[in-house]
């Protein structure tokens, strides 16, 4: 079996090339990413074995390289995107660039190819801002951001490859995630990193905002269980029962670091829009016998020591 992953020198996709290495140690792998600021070779440097498990560097955006990295392959992962829903306020044409027309060149490619599976990691921003409630895979989407907007749209893609051309594609849409290998512009990284550096916490607006919070290997579990027992054209919501606000993750990284998070705390200008929660529920992963195993009150300590021993890779950006 060969199993292309998209992005997977990132922080969610190390974590999918991990699992997916663990639980098939006789796959092909193939990792396929451009290597933006967000990528790190260290993140699967563990990985690589000549001849079975490798990186390609390219951009999703270029035709005639999607189409030489997919042929002969079964399954692809696709995780690649640009990711900070931040640096889209600045550079939005970016993200639609690597997020739907990434997206539109790879599943072309797989149709010329007659790629056997694919797995499309969505985001739980798709839907919007949600005060009340949870949203089910069913409900329509209203992204708010052009990250989210970007994200939406490859959605519309996929959908319409779907019914054109009955790809087998399934759809992931998850919460906010944790782990280690973040970039430190996420808010969990980044906190750690600055208590490890001495500096004051920035955060948006008031810190109330709420998301529920994934670990990246219950995802990467998530994957594999979709990839195995998924039906295509399906979508699967993957959801976390942990919801914080900004305030209560500074707090939790504030005590791993054995500091007052309150007194160390300097409030910034909000983002332009900032929504305020999401919330989806994930009763047919559920179905399938997925369920979460890691918190992040209980991972937190485990990802400040791993951000405290790997400083160095990131200090240059402080
Ligand atoms: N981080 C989260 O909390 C979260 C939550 C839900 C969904 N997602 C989705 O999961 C996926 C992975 O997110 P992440 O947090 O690991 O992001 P990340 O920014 O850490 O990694 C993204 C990877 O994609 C690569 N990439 C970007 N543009 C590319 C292009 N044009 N061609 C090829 N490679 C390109 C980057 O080099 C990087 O390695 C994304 O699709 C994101 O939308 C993330």
């Amino acid at each position: 079996m060969r199993i292309l992953i998209t992005g997977g020198a990132g922080f969610i996709g190390s974590h999918v090339a991990e699992a997916v290495a663990a639980e098939y140690p006789r796959a092909e792998i193939v990792v396929f990413d451009k290597m933006t600021y967000a990528a790190d070779y260290e993140n699967i440097a563990h990985l690589l074995v000549r001849g079975r498990r490798w990186l390609v560097v390219g951009d999703l955006c270029d035709f005639e390289k999607c189409m030489e990295i997919t042929v002969g392959v079964d399954v692809v992962m696709h995780l690649a995107a640009e990711s900070h829903v931040d640096n889209s306020f600045g550079n939005s044409i970016l993200f639609t660039r690597s997020n739907t027309l990434g997206t539109h060149t790879l599943l072309e490619a797989c149709r010329l190819n007659g790629v056997g599976r694919i797995i499309h990691v969505s985001t739980d921003e798709v839907f919007g801002e949600t005060r009340d409630g949870s949203h089910t895979e069913a409900d329509s989407l209203n992204p708010t951001n052009p990250y989210s907007a970007s994200k939406a749209a490859a959605e519309m893609v996929v959908n319409g490859y779907l019914y054109s051309f009955k790809l087998p594609i399934i759809t992931v849409r998850a919460n906010n995630m944790f782990g280690i290998r973040q970039f430190p512009e996420k808010i969990i990284p980044r906190f750690c990193m600055l208590a490890f550096l001495g500096r004051q916490f920035t955060l948006h607006g008031t810190g109330q905002n709420l998301r529920y919070y994934l670990s990246a290997a219950d995802f990467a579990r998530a994957m594999i269980t979709i990839l195995e027992k998924g039906a295509v054209g399906t979508i699967y919501n993957v959801a976390s029962e942990d919801e914080y606000s900004n305030l209560e993750v500074r707090d939790l990284i504030a005590e791993a670091f054995g500091i007052d998070g309150e007194a160390n705390t300097t409030f910034i200008q909000d983002r332009p829009f900032n929504d305020y929660r999401y919330s989806i529920v994930c009763d047919r992963l559920l179905a399938l016998g997925w369920r979460q195993r890691l918190h992040l009150k209980d991972e937190i300590p485990a990802i400040a020591a791993w951000y405290r021993d790997n400083a160095q890779r990131y200090t240059h950006i402080f």
